[in-house]
């Protein structure tokens, strides 16, 4: 089930169509290459197998507000992202409130009774907090929703922090994809869970959703 409500900090939503800019934001800051910017509109609005979440900090919202509020005449400055001094994309401005408090995003397909994670990232400076790990929960609640039996994904064989949350939540390899990745040939490790309908499988979600919701259930 996706989180939803007012008390709780963190809140998974629907991307939409609004959301884009922000997430190709943070996809600029997560990943080496990304997706070209029409690939997260085509994928809202024609592919009805998919599924894209944005997570939402409520706090950052307010104390974006509460500044604004205390400040009305100050012009906002205009903020550049890491990456892009490195490249020659132009300055990026502060978002809105509303599209700053995105923090990380995540989508699957589903294929059959496969679901597929296309995409999953975090905001560098909102990592380490088990919120990455909320999102791939999100990922999996929706699997279930939709009846999916399984879910897979690929992962460059570098990325041993994705590889390690994958692990955490019942993901095993089951072969590689060579030279998978067209911006450095690298491979991809294919991973599965188990049937997520199975009793094991189900058991340790549950039990992994309940530590990882007591964590992060913060007022
Ligand atoms: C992968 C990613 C989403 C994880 O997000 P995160 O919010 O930092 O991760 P969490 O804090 O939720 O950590 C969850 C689990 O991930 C693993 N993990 C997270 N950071 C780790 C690190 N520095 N070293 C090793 N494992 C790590 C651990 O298994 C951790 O569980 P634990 O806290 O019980 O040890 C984030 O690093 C990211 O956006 N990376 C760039 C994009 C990317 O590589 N996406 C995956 C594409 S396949």
């Amino acid at each position: 089930m996706i989180q939803k409500g007012e008390r709780v900090r963190y809140v998974i939503e629907r991307m939409t169509m609004s959301d884009v800019p922000r997430v190709i934001e943070i996809e600029r800051l997560a990943y080496p290459s990304t997706w070209p910017p029409s690939a997260y509109r085509k994928e809202l609005q024609d592919n009805r197998w998919a599924h894209y979440i944005v997570l939402r900090d409520k706090h950052v919202t307010e104390e974006q507000v509460a500044l604004s509020q205390q400040e009305p005449e100050k012009p906002r400055k205009s903020r550049l992202f890491p990456l892009s001094l490195l490249t020659s994309r132009p300055a990026v401005t502060a978002p809105p409130a509303d599209l700053a408090s995105i923090i990380g995003f995540a989508g699957l397909w589903l294929m059959v009774d496969e679901a597929h994670v296309t995409t999953i990232a975090m905001h560098p400076n909102h990592r380490h907090q088990g919120l990455g790990e909320f999102m791939l929960m999100s990922l999996i609640d929706i699997a279930y929703e939709i009846g999916a039996k399984w879910v897979t994904l690929e992962v460059r064989v570098s990325n041993y922090v994705a590889q390690n949350l994958y692990r955490k939540y019942g993901f095993r390899e089951a072969g590689l994809r060579h030279r998978y990745y067209s911006d450095n040939q690298e491979d991809a490790l294919i991973m599965w869970t188990d049937e997520i309908n199975s009793p094991g499988y189900k058991q340790k979600f549950q039990a992994l959703k309940a530590t990882l919701l007591d964590k992060i259930d913060e007022p």
